[in-house]
């Protein structure tokens, strides 16, 4: 991907989350299942862990990761500036919360080494070089470090392959196996939405 495309992506997202953060907490969940599984099938973590949310969006996942690990400290980062000011709103000055605002993969956000990193909905956001997002989540983990990730994993309905397609998201099924390559994986799963109008999957895997 050359950098004109990234940046089009970039500000196409920023758009779309300008328009859509207003009504986001208020919409999705209906359709981001497995959000709230995902973080209640979390394995135990270090004291004082380190966690990172990749794609925080409005900071739900932060919230309920700041209620699961009580001692740790949480970054979230995310190329929104819109739905980054929902997330600051929700943090609400807790110094355990740092939120920062830049493109994975392409910025140098200069992190520093985590314990967990969470990806919720944000991969299939991501277009279709998602290797070097994984390469570079995996150079952010710790030794022994987990990543978590909820995500859609495929339709059978070519329409709604597009549509969702129109909404920034790739629905193509080739995550799992991806994630299979670059993590060993602990937790593997798939479910049904909506009597089958798409599948979602959840991740929990470790370097
Ligand atoms: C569907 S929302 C999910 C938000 C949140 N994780 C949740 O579960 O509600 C996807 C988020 O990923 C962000 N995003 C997409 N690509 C990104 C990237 N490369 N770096 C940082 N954020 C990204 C978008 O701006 C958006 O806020």
């Amino acid at each position: 991907m050359n950098h004109a495309e990234t940046y089009t992506r970039e500000q196409a997202l920023q758009l779309f989350y300008a328009l859509h953060s207003p009504i986001y907490d208020a919409t999705r969940w209906s359709f981001l299942f497995g959000r709230n599984s995902l973080i209640n099938a979390l394995p135990d973590l270090p004291p004082e862990p380190n966690i990172l949310e990749i794609g925080c969006g409005t900071g739900k996942n932060i919230e309920l990761l700041e209620y699961s690990f009580p001692d740790a400290h949480i970054t979230g980062v995310d190329l929104s500036p819109a739905m980054l000011t929902k997330a600051n709103r929700r943090a609400d000055d807790s110094d355990r919360i740092t939120l920062l605002q830049g493109q994975y993969g392409t910025d140098d956000l200069s992190l520093p080494s985590f314990n967990l990193i969470v990806l919720s909905y944000s991969l299939t956001m991501m277009g279709s070089n998602i290797e070097p997002i994984l390469q570079q989540a995996t150079n952010d983990l710790s030794k022994k470090g987990y990543i978590a990730v909820v995500d859609f994993h495929t339709t059978s309905f070519g329409w709604f392959k597009k549509w969702m397609q129109t909404n920034h998201v790739s629905m193509n099924g080739s995550l799992l196996p991806l994630l299979s390559k670059y993590f060993h994986p602990e937790h593997s799963k798939i479910r049904n939405a909506y009597f089958g109008l798409w599948s979602y999957f959840q991740f929990i895997g470790h370097r």
